[in-house]
């Protein structure tokens, strides 16, 4: 009976030391704290928005997984805010891959369509590149984060221009000069430019446009019918080639490319297939 306090001893350090080693269990496996929505995940190298992490996935599946492989295109992607270029009623759209409505009957771009617009462009450190149909300015924003990229736009409707102009503004993208007016004459003063891209479908190609590309220079521009499908054309002006080399790259619908221009113009003839590159 000498023994029973020391067995008690014992008996009470195993429930001691049995009661520790569930305490350090429990502790372990308690959940972590979500991170809080305002956060970038902490890989992430986007802009810390909170919502750099829709943007990163937007990117990931729905340009990155769908064949856009620039580099800079898609860190341009990645960096510009595109729910600050939508109206605040479709910002839970905003990294959604489809257009939406900016008033005025126009509409923003779907991402995929800008970012694979962007990479036809190839656009060079210290180039310059015209836009027609300005929009809100996303698919401006887009072409100004390149590298050393000087950016032109134009867009028709005074309200959208002027919208579009202060956003661009207050975002900080001093490389975008903002015009409103008719397109389809370009932006002579500033001609030529190493690459243009219209955003809004004409039945021709504008051949003031085409005058205004620099040698070696890249046009990107749908043409077709107003309100239905229409082709998107990749023309390259080789160099020493007096005419454009143009090359199909496929479907695609666009809103209609309007104003005086393009009503008073003779139809120019469209190429009708070439292979793509
Ligand atoms: C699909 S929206 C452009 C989207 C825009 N790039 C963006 O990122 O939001 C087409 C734009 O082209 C403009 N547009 C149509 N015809 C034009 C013309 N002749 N000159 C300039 N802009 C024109 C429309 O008013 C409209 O804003």
């Amino acid at each position: 009976m000498k023994l029973a306090p020391a067995l008690l001893r014992l008996l009470f350090a195993i429930t001691l030391l049995l009661a520790l080693a569930f305490l350090a269990v429990a502790l372990a496996r308690r959940p972590t704290p979500p991170i809080s929505s305002t956060e970038a995940p902490p890989t992430s190298p986007s802009p810390s928005d909170e919502f750099a992490g829709q943007r990163d996935y937007l990117v990931d599946v729905y340009i990155e997984g769908a064949g856009i492989n620039n580099p800079e295109v898609l860190e341009a992607m990645r960096s510009v805010p595109r729910h600050k270029f939508v109206p605040a009623s479709y910002i839970d759209q905003a990294y959604e891959d489809h257009p939406l409505p900016i008033g005025y009957g126009q509409t923003i771009s779907q991402p995929y369509i800008v970012a694979l617009m962007t990479q036809l462009l190839d656009l060079q450190p210290g180039e310059k590149v015209l836009e027609i149909g300005t929009g809100s300015g996303y698919q401006a924003a887009v072409l100004a984060e390149l590298e050393g990229v000087e950016v032109y736009t134009i867009e028709i409707v005074p309200e959208l221009a002027e919208l579009a102009a202060t956003r661009l503004k207050e975002l900080g993208y001093d490389n975008v000069h903002v015009r409103q007016g008719d397109g389809y004459y370009g932006w002579p003063e500033e001609a030529p430019f190493d690459a243009i891209i219209v955003t809004a479908a004409p039945d021709h190609l504008p051949a003031p446009l085409a005058e205004q590309l620099a040698e070696g220079g890249r046009l990107v521009i749908p043409i077709g019918p107003p309100g239905w499908y229409q082709t998107l054309w990749q023309f390259v002006r080789l160099p020493g080639e007096s005419e454009l080399t143009a090359y199909n790259m496929g479907g695609v619908s666009f809103v209609p490319f309007t104003g005086a221009g393009i009503e008073s113009a003779p139809e120019a003839p469209v190429p009708t297939y070439l292979p793509t590159p």
